[in-house]
């Protein structure tokens, strides 16, 4: 078998850990091979060495059955090799074309010919199906279309191996299947593709083989079409991984959050939240399902005091807290998992220990006396670590070294072990690998079962119906419905997330 890209025993060696022990990944020719492996496995690490970005301590990289030295992105360029990264590289204030040419631009008596630049772009487009206007501007234009960008960058330089990591994470859902469309029209017109993703749905739909990568260590290879999802969450994470999150009924009991008539502004002072009604219980999960931008992100800021409330009240056990400072909601008993982990969840430059007490740092038993004692600090640090399974170095690692999935175990030890009646969850599991999205999901189960209110906000219905117990469904700043989670299902509540009305087997009490 004659492979396009081989890359034979690779070993990646970064400061303290082996980033990729003996890999070894073949792909053929036409196929979409996809490269799967939980958060920090050393999928990126990978592929940046075929990219020419990093040089491997060891193994062999062969492309189209010849050894090559990849020494740089450039060298990669030459030999058909595009990348697609998960960060993309464009000036903003640049149109697609010049973005496209930047660093490879075409000579016509030693000037720069735009215009031919701008038709060949358009071609490419029109042939992958790509739909990109060669005149815009980068500021102007969606993400999903950046992205596109991206690609026609990589095929304009001549790419016939094109790599993706993680593309989809950045995508709306109408954006993911537009982009599978385009995989799939890549490979048709001859191209091969390594894909890196989480989500063993897409590999299911788009990849022809997949390779496995746990923890540095290549597992193996499997086509397709003779396995399923279940098997290869398993080949990823070396356990069996339950989809299902295991739960007894709920046993709700008093109510901590009340929030009634609600009206909260978003950033351009126009109303978000246009008198919303929601209790939320003890011993009860509450998902709120529904389209991303209908309120969503302006509700929970204004619940934490990140956002002024302009009328309306906001009552946690009985006490009135609408447009209390932050710090005072957070003492009052409220843990917020946020939806931005880099902005509001750590501070990426400090170590992940020094992160874990961000909230508590200036009251006992961490501090006495007005003096911080670090000894606790690490102490405490090193417990949660251990309990919530952050897998990092240290507690001395900057955050930021941590991958997705480590950083939010962390902020979810941290929140769960300041023991508020009140959690909430935004996205909790956004990019993060199923055996992660498992454990997460087991603590939000864990503070419902010890009688804590879990708050629940997720653009992903799988998560809402099988982590909540009810479900409010938002829609243009209003909850316009509630159903339990036992009795809906995707069709029902995408109805709903629809502005559709309730149908007559959903209660209001569920
Ligand atoms: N430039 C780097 N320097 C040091 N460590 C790194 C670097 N890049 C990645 N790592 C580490 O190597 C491991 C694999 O990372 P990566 O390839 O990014 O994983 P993945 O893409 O599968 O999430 C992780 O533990 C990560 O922290
Ligand atoms: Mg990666």
């Amino acid at each position: 078998m004659e492979y396009v890209i081989e890359m034979n025993n690779i070993t990646k060696v970064f400061p303290g850990i082996k980033a990729n022990d003996n890999i070894t990944l073949r792909v053929q020719k036409g196929e979409i091979h996809a490269l799967l492996g939980e958060n920090g496995a050393g999928k990126s690490t990978l592929m940046n060495i075929l990219f020419g970005l990093y040089q491997p301590e060891e193994g062999e990289i062969k492309i189209q059955g010849k050894p090559v030295k990849i020494t740089s992105p450039n060298v990669a360029n030459e030999l058909g090799i595009g990348m697609v990264h998960q960060h993309f590289m464009l000036v903003h204030n640049f149109t697609v074309t010049e973005n496209i040419i930047l660093g490879n631009e075409p000579k016509k008596g030693g000037k720069i010919n735009i215009e031919d630049a701008a038709a060949e772009i358009k071609k490419l487009s029109e042939q992958y199906g790509l739909a990109v206007d060669p005149h815009a501007k980068i500021e102007d234009i969606s993400v999903g279309m950046q992205q596109r960008v991206e690609i026609l960058k990589t095929l304009y330089r001549g790419a016939e191996i094109l790599i993706f990591d993680e593309p989809t994470a950045v995508l709306t859902p109408q954006e993911i299947h537009e982009l599978i469309g385009i995989l799939k029209r890549l490979v048709q017109e001859g191209k091969s593709i390594v894909l890196i993703t989480h989500k063993l749905k897409e590999i299911m739909e788009v990849c022809d083989r997949c390779t496995i990568i746990r923890k540095g260590k290549g597992i193996g290879t499997v086509d397709i079409a003779t396995t399923n999802e279940q098997q290869l969450a398993e080949l990823m994470v070396g356990r069996e991984v339950s989809f299902k999150t295991e739960k007894s009924d709920a046993q709700p009991q008093q109510n901590v959050l009340q929030i009634s008539n609600l009206i909260v502004n978003d950033s351009r002072n126009l109303p978000a939240v246009k008198g919303l009604d929601l209790t939320v219980r003890a011993g009860e999960i509450v998902g709120i399902a529904g389209v991303d931008g209908n309120g969503q992100s302006e509700l929970i800021e204004a619940i934490t005091g990140l956002r002024k409330v302009e009328s309306g009240s906001i009552t946690l056990n009985d006490k009135d807290v609408t447009n209390w400072p932050t710090r005072r909601i957070t003492e009052e008993g409220v843990g917020h998992i946020p939806e931005d982990r880099h902005k509001h969840g750590l501070v990426l430059d400090f170590s992940i220990g020094d992160n874990m007490v961000l909230q508590t740092y200036h009251k006992p038993p961490i501090s006495s006396k007005g003096i911080l004692n670090f000894g606790k600090v690490y102490e405490k640090a090193k417990a949660l670590i251990q309990q919530f399974d952050v897998r990092t170095p240290s507690e001395h690692t900057p955050a930021r070294a941590l991958s997705g999935g480590n950083q939010q175990k962390a902020i979810i030890a941290r929140e769960v072990d300041r023991d508020p009646d009140l959690l909430i969850a935004a996205q909790p599991t956004r990019g993060l690998d199923v055996g992660a999205i498992e454990f997460i999901h087991r603590k939000l189960v864990e503070q419902r079962d010890k009688g804590k209110a879990v708050l629940l906000l997720s653009l992903e219905l799988d998560e809402i119906i099988n982590v909540s117990d009810r479900i409010a469904v938002i829609y243009e700043g209003q909850i316009v419905g509630i159903v339990n989670a036992k009795e809906t299902n995707e069709q029902e509540l995408g109805l709903l997330m629809a502005g559709g009305t309730q149908g007559e087997k959903v209660n209001t009490n569920a």
